[in-house]
C-alpha cells in the first residue's frame, strides 16, 4: 500500500476529555514515593510537549516509506523529498509568510537564531531586552549588543525600543524580542515593536518558541521580518524547528554549516583550493542531511493546530488559566511573578514562588507526592528572573530548610497547552494548597544543586 496520505484525516478532538487535542502520555502513570501511583500530570509544555496524536499517527504512517532527501534515485528518496519540501509550504503557510520568505528547518529556537545571529551583515548593532531567553539574549555577542531593561508594561517596552533605535547610530540594525515571555507567559506587543523596529530603519526577529505553540504567528500580521521556533514545543519532538522570513540577509551569508546539501557546485580552482557555489535557497543553510522526519512531524503539528482552531486554543487556555491563577490566588503566601501586571494578556505559562518555601522543595514535593512534572529554577533567563525575584543572586536554601523571609533565589513554573485536561489543573492546585498549609509529608535533600526525596526505609 503506498503512501498517498502525507496528513493523517483530522483526528477529532479527545471528546471524553476535557483537551482540546489528544496527546501521547494521557495514561501514563508515575510512582509516588509515599506508595501507590497516579496518572502523571505533565505541567511543563513550556519546557517541551507532549507530542499530538496526529503528529504520531502522521509520522508513523511514513516511518516506512522513509528514505533520503535531495540525494536519492529511488522511489523512496523522491517520496521523501517531495514529503520535506511540502513539509515547507505547510509551515510557511502556518506563519504567513510573504513571496520570498524562505523557511530554513533547523534544530530548534536557539539554533535558529545562532543561524541569523550567523548571517548578519557586518556592522550589524543589535537590540534585545534582557527579559530574553538565553536563546535569544546571548547568539548576538559577536555583535554590537544594546541590552534594554526590563519594562513595565507593553507600552513602556516600545517606548524603550523606540528610544534606543533613535539614538543608534546609522547601519544594519537587528531587533530580537520574544513574543511570550518563558517566565511569565505575558505576550508581548510584537506588531508594534516591528512597526518601531521598521521606522527606525532597523529589522525584528520574533522567538516565538512559547508564542507559536499558543497563538497565531503569522510574519504579515505581526509585521515581523523573521521569526523562529521550536518542533518539541509544538507538539512534534522529533528534534526539527524552524527559522523563516526574509530571504535577503540569509543569501548573502556564509552558509551557517559548509557541506553537501548547501552546495551548488565545486570545484578543484586554479589555484590549488576548491571554488564552490552555494545555494541561495534555503538548502543554503541545511547542509547534511535533513531531517525530513522532524521536517514533517512540525509541518503535522502546524495542520493540527491550524485545523483546531486558535479562537478556540486560546479560549480553553483562557479557562484553564483562570483555574490557575484564581486558584493560587487564594494563598497569601505565592506570589505569581509578573512584568506588565496581574491583566496582562499571558499564554499558558505561570511562573511563582511561596514565601518560606525553596522552589526546587515544591516542585521536587509536587512530583515525588503528587505526580505533578512541573520547573524549578531560574528558566533560563537569568537577568529576568533576578528582575522579577529582586535577589542579590543567593543560593536557594537547603532543601527542607524554610526559606524564612528571605527573598526567594529561585521560582517554580507550570505551562500547559492543547493537551492539558482539567485535571491536571485542579490537582495542581490542590496539591499546592495541600503542600502550603501542611507543608511536605515526605523529607528531602539535595543532591548535585536539586532537591530530591530520601530513599524511603
Ligand atoms: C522563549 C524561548 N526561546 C527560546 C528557547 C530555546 O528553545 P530550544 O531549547 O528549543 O532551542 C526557549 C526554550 O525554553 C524559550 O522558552
Amino acid at each position: 500500500m503506498p503512501f498517498t496520505a502525507p496528513f493523517a484525516p483530522v483526528s477529532d478532538s479527545c471528546s471524553e476529555e476535557s483537551a482540546p487535542l489528544p496527546v501521547l502520555g494521557r495514561d501514563v502513570r508515575v510512582p509516588l514515593v509515599t506508595g501507590g501511583e497516579v496518572t502523571y500530570g505533565a505541567l511543563d509544555y513550556a519546557a517541551s510537549a507532549p507530542a499530538l496524536q496526529r503528529v504520531w499517527d502522521d509520522v508513523a504512517a511514513y516511518a516506512p516509506y522513509y528514505g533520503s532527501v535531495h540525494r536519492g534515485a529511488g522511489h523512496l528518496s523522491q517520496l521523501s523529498t517531495d514529503l520535506f519540501e511540502q513539509s515547507r509550504r505547510t509551515v510557511a503557510e502556518f506563519l504567513g509568510c510573504r513571496e520570498g520568505d524562505q523557511v530554513v528547518f533547523t534544530r530548534a529556537t536557539t539554533d535558529s537564531l545562532n543561524l541569523l545571529a550567523a548571517a548578519l551583515p557586518s556592522g550589524t548593532r543589535v537590540f534585545v531586552f534582557e527579559t530574553e531567553h538565553h536563546a535569544s539574549l546571548l547568539p548576538w555577542r559577536a555583535h554590537e549588543v544594546t541590552y534594554l531593561d526590563a519594562p513595565r508594561s507593553p507600552e513602556q517596552a516600545v517606548a524603550t525600543l523606540e528610544s534606543a533605535l533613535h539614538a543608534a547610530p546609522a547601519g544594519p540594525k537587528l531587533v530580537c524580542v520574544t513574543g511570550a515571555s518563558n517566565v511569565t507567559g505575558e505576550v508581548w506587543p510584537v506588531r508594534e515593536l516591528a512597526r518601531a523596529a521598521h521606522r527606525h530603519g532597523a529589522r525584528l526577529v520574533l522567538d516565538a518558541a512559547q508564542l507559536a505553540p499558543h497563538r497565531p504567528v503569522r510574519l504579515t500580521e505581526l509585521e515581523a521580518d523573521w521569526v523562529a521556533f521550536s518542533g518539541h514545543k509544538l507538539y512534534a519532538p522529533f528534534g526539527a524547528g524552524v527559522l523563516a522570513g526574509r530571504a535577503d540577509w540569509l543569501c548573502a551569508a556564509e552558509p551557517y554549516l559548509a557541506g553537501g546539501g548547501a552546495s551548488r557546485r565545486v570545484a578543484r580552482a586554479a589555484d590549488g583550493g576548491v571554488d564552490v557555489e552555494w545555494h541561495t535557497t534555503a538548502a543554503r543553510h541545511e547542509a547534511g542531511s535533513p531531517n525530513v522526519i522532524g521536517a514533517y512531524a512540525v509541518a503535522s503539528a502546524c495542520r493540527a493546530l491550524a485545523e483546531a482552531g486558535f479562537e478556540r486554543l486560546v479560549a480553553r487556555e483562557e479557562e484553564l488559566l483562570a483555574r490557575l491563577v484564581g486558584g493560587l490566588a487564594e494563598l497569601p503566601e505565592v506570589r505569581i511573578l509578573s512584568l506588565f501586571g496581574a491583566d496582562a494578556d499571558r499564554v499558558g505559562v505561570v511562573s511563582f514562588v511561596v514565601e518560606g518555601w525553596n522552589s526546587s522543595h515544591l516542585a521536587a514535593a509536587l512530583s515525588a507526592e503528587y505526580g505533578i512534572g512541573v520547573r524549578d529554577g531560574l528558566f533560563c533567563a537569568h537577568p529576568l528572573l533576578r528582575t522579577l525575584l529582586g535577589q542579590r543572586g543567593d543560593a536557594p536554601a537547603e532543601c527542607g530548610e524554610s526559606a524564612g523571609e528571605a527573598p526567594a533565589s529561585n521560582a517554580v513554573r507550570v505551562s500547559f497547552g492543547a493537551g492539558t485536561p482539567d485535571e491536571h489543573v485542579d490537582r495542581f492546585v490542590a496539591a499546592v494548597r495541600e503542600l502550603v498549609r501542611d507543608g511536605a509529608r515526605w523529607t528531602y535533600r539535595t543532591e548535585g544543586g536539586r532537591c530530591v526525596p530520601e530513599p524511603a526505609g
